[in-house]
């Protein structure tokens, strides 16, 4: 039996810190699904169709890893592609709330799927879309934060 994880989130864009986990997670699965949640109510630097061409281009030479969309429940998603497992990277104290529930959840909605949680590389620890977004916003370098690919389709998206 293959085992199959579901690597869930808004990916927006992919940084290496998810690269880093998605690499360390194939060490635990046969397979990673990296799949990015359609969500319009949640408003994004990049549409779900450029965040999959720059998660296709950052990863191309690694096995194992797969990449998706859904909508409605992971948990729901997770049984359709038959994985047991979602993975989710960890940085601080202030990602263990959030996680936590969303974990719980999970496991109340389908006690089926079990949350792996790996903690983030040291190099990564202040590593977010969220914060490369709001830096490179005003000029900021973000290059060793994220692939280079990424890196020039941030520059030409605040127009730099
Ligand atoms: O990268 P993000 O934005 O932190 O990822 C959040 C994500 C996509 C993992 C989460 O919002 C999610 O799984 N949404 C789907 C709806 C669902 O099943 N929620 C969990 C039960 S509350």
């Amino acid at each position: 039996m293959q085992r199959i994880a579901i690597y869930p989130g808004s990916f927006d864009p992919v940084t290496n810190g998810h690269i880093d986990i998605a690499k360390r997670g194939l060490k635990l699965f046969d397979r990673i699904i990296i799949a990015i949640l359609l969500n319009p109510g949640k408003q994004s630097l990049f549409t779900v169709e450029e965040r999959l061409e720059m998660l296709d281009e950052s990863m191309s030479g690694i096995e194992g890893v797969e990449f998706d969309t859904f909508d409605g429940l992971l948990v729901d998603y997770a049984q359709k592609r038959k994985a047991n497992a979602v993975l989710r990277g960890m940085r601080a104290v202030s990602d263990f709330e959030y996680e936590f529930q969303m974990a719980l959840m999970n496991r109340k909605l389908n006690r089926e799927v079990e949350t792996v949680f790996l903690m983030t590389g040291l190099r990564w620890i202040f590593t977010s879309s969220s914060i490369i977004k709001e830096a490179a916003r005003f000029g900021g370098d973000v290059s060793d934060m994220v692939p280079p690919g990424v890196n020039r389709q941030i520059k030409t998206r605040f127009g730099y």
